[in-house]
């Protein structure tokens, strides 16, 4: 098992590109499975979740291939309905083909995720939607088993998902008649989604707002597509350059996806210069605490909210840190407390006191955006910092490392045994 040896300190200056979204490659990964037929999509981020959805899709049937920052993935010959519980408990997100499954088969059995690091995380919506959908849903030895013809329908979630949306929009493309998802998210990679779907010939409106209208059509056609960029991984770097930047770009992003974090960080006093596809930002004098709560797009995102706590433990004063998507996700505290931070946490919320003193100290990653987190505060901590487990971070950050040593990082891939990269 790899881990970082991160020597803190180090200012970072220069320019960093961001990578194509995992969040829109796994969903459109997924929605090639709806039509028969080959695709390529493009900057798709080499990452061990899109590694771990190519092999899901190969349970199917469908051959999955690399050509540079492509994926060549071919989907005539599938004829297994079916994601195993070994590759869905590695990732939730297999729980993605799902809706296409069921909707080319009319059958299909798939895992329950299972446990998370972030709490109970159920899957009932996904199934609801479905269900809605004329989806028959029975659980049989750990084993969602759906089947039946799909039709149009009018559903309202009584709480925005992503992936439920993803599903429904996947499920209700070739659903005959009309479909109305109300509440639905609002993601950009959920827009991309939608997007994908209308270029292989589905019919949707109202994607990006909260009420999405498709009318099923009988038949698809293959198509390609190119990856997003990675708002969470731009939000990361930008995040990196205000803890320890002296001048940073961050290059390749679209700054309309990172309206509220952008927001924030002016707030909290740090200077952007934000062009059409870049943002180059320049260390404040001292950081302004800064309060923030997650919420679903536009609001600021939940995969944001451990970096925006390391970076909060350098602003002068106290800063409330809500995360209302997901209660629990707060595993990344007592290892930024390990490095001298000061926070407490009562229910959802944690108050951060700044600046703190970081030192560098072992510590370990446990999701790949708490793991994100430790990162940035082992940058600009004194001294060393070992970051154990970054198999976290591989899932979701693609190489982390080489980009941050780009700007000035003093950062080193180890694994376990002693040996270097
Ligand atoms: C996606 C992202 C994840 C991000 C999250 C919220 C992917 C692959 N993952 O996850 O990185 O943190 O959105 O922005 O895109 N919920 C239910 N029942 C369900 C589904 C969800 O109660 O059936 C709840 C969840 O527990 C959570 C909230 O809804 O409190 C939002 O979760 P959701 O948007 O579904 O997250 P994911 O799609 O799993």
């Amino acid at each position: 098992m790899d881990k970082f040896v991160i020597e803190g300190g180090h200012p970072l200056s220069g320019s960093v590109t961001v990578s194509g979204a995992k969040n829109a490659a796994l969903p459109l990964m997924a929605a090639t499975l709806l039509q028969p037929g080959r695709y390529r999509l493009n900057r798709v981020p080499r990452l061990r979740d899109t590694a771990t959805f190519a092999q899901v899709l190969e349970v199917t049937g469908a051959t999955v291939s690399r050509d540079g920052d492509s994926l060549i993935i071919d989907t005539e010959n599938c004829a297994n309905p079916e994601a195993p519980y070994e590759l869905v408990r590695q990732m939730r997100a297999s729980f993605y083909v799902l809706g296409p499954l069921l909707a080319r088969f009319g059958r299909c059995r798939v895992s329950l995720p299972g446990g998370c690091n972030w709490g109970p995380r159920p899957v009932d919506l996904h199934l609801k939607v479905l269900q809605a959908l004329g989806a028959d849903i029975e659980l049989d030895g750990g084993y969602i088993v759906a089947s039946g013809q799909l039709h149009g329908a009018d559903f309202t979630f009584p709480i925005t998902s992503v992936g439920a949306t993803g599903n429904a929009l996947m499920a209700a493309a070739t659903a005959d008649g009309v479909t109305v998802l109300r509440n639905a998210a609002r993601e950009p990679e959920i827009v991309a989604l939608g997007e994908f779907l209308q270029q292989l010939g589905a019919h949707i409106e109202g994607l990006g707002s909260p009420t999405i209208t498709l009318t099923g059509v009988q038949q698809l056609s293959a198509a390609d597509a190119t990856i997003i960029p990675d708002r969470i991984e731009a939000g990361t770097f930008l995040i990196a350059g205000a803890l320890a930047g002296e001048k940073v770009t961050v290059s390749g992003l679209d700054p309309e996806h990172l309206t509220a974090h952008l927001q924030l960080l002016e707030q909290a006093g740090v200077a952007l210069e934000v062009g059409t596809d870049a943002i180059t930002l320049s260390r404040p004098g001292q950081l302004r605490p800064t309060d923030m709560t997650t919420a679903p797009y536009p609001g600021y995102p939940t995969d944001l909210q451990a970096q925006w706590m390391a970076l909060m433990t350098q602003a002068s004063g106290s800063s409330l840190i809500r995360d209302e998507v997901y209660q629990d996700r707060f595993a990344h505290l007592p290892e930024l407390l390990r490095l001298g931070a000061r926070i407490t946490l009562h229910e959802n919320a944690a108050t951060v006191v700044g600046p703190a003193a970081l030192i560098g100290a072992p510590v370990m990653s446990t999701d790949i955006r708490a793991a994100a987190a430790i990162v940035l505060a082992a940058l600009a901590a004194e001294g060393t910092s070992e970051v154990l487990r970054v198999y976290h971070i591989d899932r979701g950050h693609e190489a982390i490392e080489k980009k941050l040593a780009g700007l000035g990082a003093v950062i080193e891939r180890v694994d376990d045994r002693g040996g270097r990269e």
